[in-house]
């Protein structure tokens, strides 16, 4: 990373050009790597002068940037939100709905705490039932694996970038955080099946709701959900607002309406059409050359693009080992779809 005050290689003086190379062990994805010399408000700062130059990185790694050894985030957390507002002019403050008070970072609002360690508690995910596969590595692939998602798509508009800070990271071989390139995967798609999704739209509903799979499967009575807690249309492919890049978007088990959809006008229900649908992209995306598993490091910052990428968590034995992650959502620019709209999860909007 160069300051914005030193003279540049290729470009004018006062052009902050941060060093992005491709992710090691990623099909997609970059990583920017500190300078010892350049404390991570150092790196904050000159990004600020140069507001562009983060975001172009993003987009030019088609939506998925790790950034190691960001300490100085532990210390001064609001760090984060000042480097999650050059991506978008909204940073979501998590008390104002839909998010439980114990997740919500007591001195940032707008750090979104995911952790297993009080007053938190969230459990990781099961895991895969084999755990690995037969070479060992750990499985990817829809529905083998579980838990692929894109961040709070249950509300119109859906937030476009999560920045994801490792404050405590699970040991190494656990804990990892898994994403799938949604630009990759559809490009990858037949013709006759990009015909087929043009206009198409899937159901999503918030976890906890009684609405996912697993719940409509064990016959769980739904949840009666207030008007900003309806479950919301999405387009399954969507246009990438700045870089104009078709992707795919879509959840699965747990973050889709499995009732009413999880696709608008095709058969609903977990053995309906809408989701055989679901299967066969899920199944799709989340094939291993689409797909990158994120070992973390304590300090790793990685920022990732929800309107292109779909991510899950994995197992860690939170009996033995703290896990604490912290999270940024930032929005407020989705796309012509959503043109206008108000935001579907303030009460006074529904
Ligand atoms: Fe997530």
């Amino acid at each position: 990373m160069r300051k914005p005050d030193t003279p540049a290689r290729n470009g004018g003086p006062d052009i902050l050009q941060f060093d992005v190379r491709p992710l090691p062990g990623a099909p997609f994805g970059g990583i920017i790597r500190l300078n010892a010399a350049d404390p991570a408000d150092d790196f904050i700062a000159a990004a600020e002068a140069n507001p562009s130059a983060l975001p172009d990185a993003l987009y030019a790694s088609e939506g998925l940037i790790l950034v190691p050894g960001m300490r100085m985030i532990a210390d001064a957390p609001a760090l984060l939100v000042r480097l999650s507002r050059l991506f978008g002019p909204e940073v979501e403050n998590y008390t104002e709905t839909l998010t439980d008070p114990n997740k919500v970072h007591p001195g940032v609002p707008e750090i979104l705490v995911v952790s297993n360690l009080p007053p938190a508690n969230k459990p990781p995910p099961p895991r895969p039932d084999p755990p690995f596969n037969a070479d060992g590595s750990l499985p990817t692939r829809f529905p083998h694996r579980r838990g692929w998602h894109t961040d709070q798509s249950y509300r119109r508009p859906p937030p476009d970038i999560s920045l994801f800070y490792a404050a405590i990271a699970a040991p190494k071989g656990q804990g990892q955080t898994l994403y799938a390139n949604g630009i990759a995967a559809y490009a990858a798609l037949p013709e006759t099946m990009k015909e087929r999704l043009d206009g198409v739209y899937g159901i999503h509903a918030m976890p906890g709701a009684g609405r996912s799979e697993h719940a409509v499967r064990a016959g769980d009575a739904p949840r009666s959900l207030r008007r900003h807690e309806q479950p919301q249309h999405q387009p399954i492919v969507r246009t990438h607002p700045v870089t104009g890049v078709q992707s795919l978007f879509l959840c699965e088990a747990g973050q889709m309406d499995w009732i009413e959809g999880p696709i608008v006008g095709m058969q609903p229900g977990p053995d309906g059409d809408g989701a055989a649908l679901i299967y066969e992209l899920m199944s799709h995306l989340t094939q291993p050359q689409f797909t990158y598993a994120h070992e973390w490091t304590q300090d790793d910052l990685v920022i990732y693009d929800n309107r292109t990428l779909v991510h899950a968590a994995t197992w860690f034995d939170a009996e033995k080992h703290p896990r604490r992650m912290w999270r940024t959502t930032v929005s407020g620019n989705p796309g012509n779809e959503y043109a206008g709209e108000k935001k579907s999860w303030i009460p006074a909007n529904a």
